[in-house]
């Protein structure tokens, strides 16, 4: 392994000022009984809307459901590991996050469909701190499942994450070892493992 990486350290604290957005954003797994207004839903897909994408494609794809939508609902939430669906059975709202394949302009494969979803479930989770919700991204989903459940063509659509989404809710009501989990510092590796302001291979120069 390179030894830059061995190097890396981690701290729990911002070592620098950033936004408030960006230092309080956090993947809670407790979700209080209480449904995300359809003006707010507005705002997190508004936010997605205007990420950067390569070419300005704008290759995301949203399929979303609330809780007053049980069918749907159900079966995103079917389609979760084990793990997950324990806690994100209590959000209120659920987003499949899909990035389409092909360019629009002329149906040429797109290599950066999954970079600029990325992007955009980036502001959506941002606008979604701003908004006072807890937006939590997960990859632990059955994807013949969620595909099979939702029906989507994955001949034209990638699969990103599927979000859970709602106001936090009380810590003391998860299982112990995921309420430890939830009250524990986030831990970062900090910017020297990550960032060189030289070459791999030369000095500053
Ligand atoms: C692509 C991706 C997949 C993830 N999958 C899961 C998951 O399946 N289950 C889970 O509990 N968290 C999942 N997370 C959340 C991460 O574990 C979390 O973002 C990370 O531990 C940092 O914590 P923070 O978001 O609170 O800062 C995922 C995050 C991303 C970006």
């Amino acid at each position: 392994m390179d030894l830059l990486v061995k190097e890396i350290l981690t701290s729990s604290v911002t070592e620098h000022p950033v936004l408030e957005v960006i230092e309080n954003r956090r993947s809670l797994r407790a979700y209080a009984d209480k449904p995300v207004e359809p003006a707010k839903i507005d705002a997190l897909f508004e936010a997605a809307r205007w990420a950067p994408s390569s070419m300005n494609e704008q290759p995301w794809f949203y399929i979303y459901a609330t809780k007053d939508q049980p069918e749907l609902w159900q079966r995103i939430c079917d389609s979760l590991m084990e793990g997950n669906r324990l806690w994100a059975a209590n959000a209120p709202l659920l987003i499949v996050s899909l990035a389409r394949k092909k360019h629009l302009r002329n149906d040429r494969p797109n290599g950066s469909a999954k970079y600029d979803l990325g992007a955009a479930n980036a502001f959506l989770s941002l606008q979604a701190t701003a908004l006072g919700l807890n937006v939590h991204q997960m990859g632990g989903y059955d994807r013949e499942k969620l595909v099979y459940n939702l029906g989507i063509p994955v001949e034209d659509y990638e699969l990103g994450v599927v979000m859970a989404i709602g106001y936090p809710g009380h810590p003391e009501e998860l299982p112990e070892n995921l309420k430890q989990r939830e009250l524990a510092p986030r831990s970062r590796h900090t910017i020297q493992g990550f960032v060189l302001n030289r070459s791999f291979n030369h000095g500053n120069e």
